[in-house]
Order: C-alpha cells, then structure tokens, then sequence
C-alpha cells in the first residue's frame, strides 16, 4: 500500500474567483491572483487499499461532514479514472488552523488531497496538470499547488484554465493579519454564492473589469508597487461583495466589525500606516502590511472590539510531499 502524505496552504485572492462560466469543470468567469498562506496547510494522507470496498475516512482525521465526504470521494474518482484504476482509497487530513474560524480550507484541502491522491495511485503529473484536476476539486485549490505569488489563468477550455507561479515566496515580504471575526461556518458556502452571480445586476461590470485587475496586481506585484497593489486589491475585494450583496437573493457576509476593520484601515493609512484589506466570502478581514509595519498592524487590529483572534501568515511555499504521514 503506497502511502503519500502532502501538505499545503490556503492562499488569499488579490483579483478573485468569484462566478463560473462551468459549474462541473469549475472554469471561472475570470482569471485571479493570489498568494499563499504560510500559517494556514493542510496535511493530507492518501493510500489505495486493494481491501477497502469504500473511500474511507481514517479515524486519526478530524470528522469531514457528509457534504465534504462526498466532495472528498469525488475527487479520488476524477484521479481514479486518470490512473486507470478502481482501487477504494484512505484519507486522511489535519488542518494547523482552527476549523470553523471561517478561514477556508477548500484551498488548502482540495490542493493537498489532488497532489497526494496523484502520487498514490502512480500519476506522473506536471504541476500546471496537477493544478487542472485541484481547480475540478475546489476552484481556489488550484492556487495552492504552485509557490509564492500565483495567477489563475482565465481559461473556456479545462486545459486553458489553469495556474502558475507569478513569483517565488521570497520576492516580496507581504504579511497577511487576518482578522478573526466570526467563529462558526459561514452560512452561504462559496459554492452556493458562486452560483448566484449572474442575478446581480453589477456581476457583469466586475467580470469585464477582473482581467484588467489581474494585470494590474500582476504588474503590481512585479514591480513590488505596494500602492498600486494595494489599491486594486481593495477595490476588487469591494467588487465581489458589492455582487454578493445585489445577487437574488443577497448575500452579507459582512458583520458590523468588518466594516468597523474597514474605516480602521484607512484612517491608519491616512495617518501614515500603509495597510490594504481584502475580504473573501466571509467576514473576516485579511490586512495586508509590508514587513516593517506588520507588528503593529497585528497590535491594532487586537484592539478592535469583536476579533476573536489574528493570524499572522507570511507568503507560502507550494503543495510539497512529506516523509511522515498521518497514518
Ligand atoms: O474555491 P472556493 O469555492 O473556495 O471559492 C473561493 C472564492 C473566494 O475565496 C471568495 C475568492 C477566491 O478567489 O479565493
């Protein structure tokens, strides 16, 4: 029984996936960038058992719900039909994050589980291969297989749509204070408000402005321009929730503490404090700081009444195989 173990980390989108022109194949209606989170893997164990007559979740993993279960095995069957085989699979997984502290864990999970799952059943894949099957998984877990600083290729074709390291880890140290704002599940999964999109009225205007947004973080992120990334990024982040909240029906994934993490952000900069926010589908905020700032940022956004915690995250390496597994 070959046993593979990889571990990765969730990333943060600065242009971000948000509508699909494929629900089945996941293909985006825009390409995104992103980086990865240092402090935020996941560890994967996968092993196909010629005993096993079900996919199985091993015991020494934290209990995935029914929904994600299911997610889970049909991904082994996208990997299955690959390689060619029928033979049931183990899995298992662990998050060095707190589940439900409303950061996401598709990224993480669907890029660890695609690149572990591949080399336990004896694929051979390139990386931009490995990152077709992840995004089939979960869209954004595509973006966590390269390293560093990540593009998401627009793409109509499954082949098209794929990602790319844009630069390694060590280009520019941009920390990332994500502020802890909500401590159960979000209640409208990404799954669900992807599928809206196209009732807001304004979903069209963010599509159409999304691929001059990725050249502008890309060309950003290049030059280590942080104003101009740090604008862009903000007003993306805006876009997405402006579409959220005008879909049929709306979805607020806001608390009245991340509007607060909002104002707070920019008064900073306006006294001198040079941080950018973004949000995902949920209410956490993520502040963006270069390195020198990073500390105090973290020290101010501890002091706002309503977050539960900060997590400190540096730009990520890449999905990488472990020697020691979970099983
Ligand atoms: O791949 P999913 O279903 O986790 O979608 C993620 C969507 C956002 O996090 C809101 C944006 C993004 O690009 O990561």
């Amino acid at each position: 029984m070959n046993k593979i173990t990889c571990r990765a980390t969730s990333n943060i989108a600065f242009t971000k996936y948000w509508g699909r022109i494929d629900d089945t194949l996941r293909l985006p209606m825009n390409g995104s960038v992103s980086m990865n989170l240092e402090a935020a893997t996941t560890t994967t164990t996968v092993a196909f058992d010629p005993s096993l007559e079900a996919d199985t979740i091993h015991p020494n993993s934290l209990s995935l719900k029914d929904k994600q279960a299911a997610r889970v095995f049909a991904q082994l069957d996208r990997i299955r039909q690959r390689a060619d085989i029928t033979t049931r699979a183990w899995v298992a997984t662990h998050n060095n994050f707190p589940m439900g502290a409303g950061i996401a864990s598709s990224a993480s999970g669907f890029a660890a589980l695609t690149v572990a799952a591949a080399h336990a059943a004896g694929l051979d894949l390139t990386e931009r291969e490995l990152t077709i099957l992840a995004r089939q998984g979960s869209g954004s877990a595509c973006r966590s297989i390269p390293a560093g600083f990540v593009e998401w290729h627009y793409g109509e074709t499954d082949a098209a749509s794929y990602a790319e390291m844009i630069a390694p880890p060590d280009h520019w140290d941009i920390h990332d204070l994500i502020a802890i704002t909500q401590s159960e599940h979000k209640t409208v999964g990404s799954a669900e408000g992807n599928a809206l999109v196209t009732t807001s009225p304004f979903n069209s205007t963010r599509v159409q402005l999304a691929q001059q947004s990725v050249e502008t973080i890309r060309a950003g992120i290049l030059a280590r321009d942080w104003t101009a990334f740090g604008e862009e990024t903000e007003r993306e982040a805006i876009r997405l929730h402006m579409v959220a909240m005008t879909s049929v029906p709306p979805i607020f994934y806001w608390k009245p503490v991340t509007l607060a993490i909002i104002q707070a952000v920019i008064a900073w900069r306006q006294a001198g404090l040079q941080a950018y926010y973004t949000i995902d589908a949920g209410a956490n905020v993520h502040v963006l700081a270069q390195a020198a700032d990073a500390d105090t940022v973290a020290a101010r956004l501890r002091a706002i009444e309503g977050i539960s915690d900060v997590l400190h995250s540096l730009v990520g390496q890449g999905a990488r195989l472990l020697e020691a597994h979970l099983f």
